[in-house]
């Protein structure tokens, strides 16, 4: 009789590196959660409401870098988010990011939502 499979948890958790862009601040962000759960562990205090990607009250500006969703349509348009906006209670980071916020002041003006 031949032995059970052996099921360990597969630990590929790479934690990436998110920079504020105008502050300097930066924290560690897991692929494994949504950025917004990452900076407040880290004492960011990002707006938030919905935290199902809604509402749009936690939109923030992606510099650089790269983000992912879990969900089919998270409420940005296309244009947004060709333009970098991305909702942080659903981006998953999948690279080192840099992230400035809508009240920046060398952030663009956010579109109406
Ligand atoms: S908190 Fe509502 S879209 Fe992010």
């Amino acid at each position: 009789m031949a032995a059970p499979p052996l099921l360990l948890p597969i630990v590929s958790e790479t934690a990436h590196w998110v920079r504020l862009g105008t502050t300097g601040e930066g924290f560690e962000a897991s692929p494994a959660r949504p950025l917004l759960l990452s900076a407040e562990a880290a004492g960011i205090d990002w707006p938030s409401s919905c935290r199902n990607g809604t509402c749009r009250t936690c939109m923030q500006r992606l510099r650089a870098g790269e983000v992912s969703y879990r969900i089919e349509w998270p409420g940005l348009l296309a244009e947004e988010k060709a333009a970098g906006w991305i909702l942080p209670c659903v981006a998953h980071p999948e690279s080192d990011l840099v992230v400035t916020s809508p009240w920046d002041e060398d952030a663009p003006e956010r579109s109406p939502g």
